[in-house]
């Protein structure tokens, strides 16, 4: 791609997977600028984050549903994701189910990270999944976004140990520090194919 790269990133909570994205960006590490913030949480701290950096940060609109991300809100996503002109979607820490009408808009454009080895421990908070399970091992995986529940192809993984006394929080602190290297590094990988 001749043109700096443009991110549309969609979060609903702190953000610290998109603020490696930006430490990154700003360290020059990934060649890429984040034009665009959104979250379905109108108080989340990602939508912080961005406006402390000067990038334009808005609520998506949910229609009230507190799980459901309605047709009409992914149109307009998609829609204000065109009008920013944006060439990837990162979904940091997203915890809506992205579908065909933002899907079609952006084909092989959306990726995920997830806390969890997948295909172990798909859905919510796999970190708890893992420790409940009495998992030895887990980590991060970026992968391409399809229509199932963190089913999309994987672009790259990190590998973190579950620890004996490990809890659900100190095991997603472990594998956050892992989250941090890898999305920036994967966003890079997905860009040079583009
Ligand atoms: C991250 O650990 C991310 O992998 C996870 O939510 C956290 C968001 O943290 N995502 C999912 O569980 C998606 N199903 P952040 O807001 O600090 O980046």
């Amino acid at each position: 791609m001749s043109k700096v790269p443009r991110l549309g990133i969609l979060g609903s909570g702190s953000g610290s997977n998109c603020q490696s994205i930006y430490d990154a960006i700003q360290a020059g590490t990934l060649n890429a600028e984040i034009v665009v913030v959104l979250s379905d949480i109108p108080d989340a701290f990602i939508l912080e984050r961005a406006r402390s950096w000067g990038v334009p940060a808005e609520v998506i609109d949910c229609g009230g549903f507190k799980t459901k991300f309605p047709d009409e809100s992914q149109a307009a996503v998609a829609a204000r994701l065109k009008e920013y002109d944006v060439d990837l979607v990162c979904l940091a820490g997203f915890m809506r189910l992205v579908k065909a009408p933002l899907l079609n808009e952006f084909p092989n454009r959306i990726i995920n990270i997830h806390p969890s080895l997948l295909p172990n421990f798909p859905g919510l908070h796999a970190w708890e999944q893992a420790v409940n399970a009495g998992a030895t091992e887990s980590g991060c995986t970026v992968h391409y976004v399809d229509a199932g529940m963190d089913t999309g192809p994987i672009l790259g993984q990190a590998r973190v140990p579950v620890l004996p006394n490990d809890t659900a929080a100190s095991l997603h602190a472990r594998i956050q520090v892992e989250e941090h290297k890898l999305y920036p590094a994967m966003i890079t990988k997905v860009l040079e194919s583009l």
